[in-house]
């Protein structure tokens, strides 16, 4: 396996979480490089469910060691009451988490920030997990975060909160009118904080250079998906990281070319949570029938997610930005009850056929998809554990997706379960 990048290839909730507990069997480490706690990424084994949000799905497997790298952002809190519950049922975390010096820690005034500016932009909110996540990655760039490194020097940290909770206090009170943050309230929680991170805190670059050197297979994890990337994503309506592959180099301090392999986990339909364009989105009934056959709700907020059919030149898009050299299909088993599926190959706007995904917000939104009409099979498929005993429509509905995209599949999942998989290779 040696290193290989696992993404999601549409607007996130494919299913990484599945795929990557399956490969971890593989795997001696498995690492995250972009995102925090608005991850929901969920685990089924035997039935049981397990809902990821900081630790990468790879902590399933006791012989895995977990990395977050320079790349993520750290809710502390969050990650603890993770740890614990893993803990309460018998997921040992203790020294097989590593956390980079170099990532950021969500601080509670970047929840209160996100939520405040959410509530303002009222009907053009984003729909945010309400983490933290933007806010957190602002700082970072306007070089005013602070990182897990500066847990290390509880006086520097205090200086440091001291001064960033007097200049969000004026944003959050005078331009959002929101309540004000007691500076000391935060310092006193990270004084419990630093004791309780220090044991997790390493230098992963490091770490994950002396692994690839030992040629230990590497596992990376995505968050998110490529459509909801801050720079190739349906902009404003995106997180603010890079989910792409292109992103695991600089978000854990490993060379690009370490990287071998990209796996692409698709949906064979398409969800969106949140706001923004998705232009193959169905209306009602369909909607709610998605929803409900592949139980369509957030990992992480709970809120129903917005249901569509397979969208070809998202699929296309992700494949050249993230460079895929596989795909990994999920949820094949939801599109059993429909008598007829259909592909989108292309959109219309006006008089133009596109082909390639528009960067223009206005045509993303108002992009009508061109369909293509497959028969489905009409059969249930949970239960298939090999691409023969497949029905043959079902078999042709993946066949045209390799087609189509030039990518080959390498594995299909047909249930939420670990052993509800077809492997290919
Ligand atoms: P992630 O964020 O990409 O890890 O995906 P989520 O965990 O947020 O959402 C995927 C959902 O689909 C979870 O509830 C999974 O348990 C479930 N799931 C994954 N693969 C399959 C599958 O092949 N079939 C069905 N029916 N459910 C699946
Ligand atoms: P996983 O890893 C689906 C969406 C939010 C919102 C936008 C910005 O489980 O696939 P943020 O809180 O990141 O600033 O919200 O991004 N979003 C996700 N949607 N799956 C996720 O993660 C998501 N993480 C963020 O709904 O539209
Ligand atoms: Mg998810």
């Amino acid at each position: 396996m040696a290193v290989r990048v696992v993404i999601g290839s549409q607007w996130g909730d494919e299913g990484k979480g599945k795929v990557v507990d399956l490969l971890s069997y593989e795997a001696d480490i498995v690492a995250r490089y972009q995102g925090g706690p608005n991850a929901g990424h969920t685990v089924v084994i035997e039935g049981e469910q397990t809902i990821l949000h900081q630790i990468p799905s790879g902590i399933m497997h006791p012989d895995v060691v977990c990395c977050l790298g320079n790349g993520c952002v750290i809710s502390p809190p969050g990650l603890f009451e993770e740890i614990r519950s893993l803990e309460e049922r018998g997921i040992i975390v203790d020294d097989r988490l590593l956390i980079s010096e170099h990532a950021h820690v969500i601080m509670p005034y970047h929840r209160a920030v996100d939520d405040a500016s959410e509530k303002a932009a009222g009907k053009e909110k984003i729909g945010t997990t309400g983490k933290g996540i933007g806010p957190a990655y602002c700082d970072k760039y306007n070089r005013s975060g602070i990182r897990v490194v500066d847990l290390k020097n509880i006086e520097r940290l205090s200086a440091q909160i001291k001064k960033n909770v007097r200049d969000k206090n004026r944003f959050l009170t005078k331009y959002y009118n929101a309540d004000r943050l007691d500076a000391d309230r935060i310092i006193t929680e990270f004084q419990d904080i630093q004791k309780k991170l220090e044991p997790y805190i390493s230098n992963v670059s490091l770490y994950l250079d002396n692994a690839i050197r030992e040629r230990k297979n590497i596992l990376i994890e995505g968050a998110q998906g490529t459509l909801l990337d801050i720079d190739h994503g349906t902009y404003p309506y995106v997180t603010s990281s890079n989910p792409t592959s292109g992103a695991a180099s600089t978000g854990l301090g490993i060379g690009p070319g370490k990287i071998e392999h990209v796996l692409g986990v698709l949906k064979a339909y398409t969800t969106r949570v949140g706001n923004g364009p998705f232009p193959t989105e169905v209306g009602e009934p369909l909607q709610s029938e998605f929803r409900k056959l592949g139980g369509e709700f957030g990992a992480t907020t709970g809120r129903a997610r917005r249901c569509g059919w397979f969208d070809l030149v998202i699929a296309r898009y992700s494949a050249r930005i993230s460079g895929i050299n596989h795909w990994a299909v999920t949820k094949l088993d939801v599109l059993s009850s429909f008598k007829e599926i259909q592909v989108c190959t292309a959109y219309k706007y006006g008089k133009d056929v596109i082909e390639e995904f528009p960067s223009e917000p206005w045509i993303q939104e108002e992009a009508v998809p061109v369909y293509q009409t497959l028969q489905g099979w009409d059969e249930d498929i949970s239960r298939v554990r090999s691409y023969g005993e497949l029905p043959i429509k079902c078999r042709e509905y993946l066949d045209y997706i390799q087609n189509e995209t030039g990518v080959s599949i390498a594995s299909v999942s047909v249930g939420a379960d670990r052993e509800a998989t077809i492997s290919f290779r």
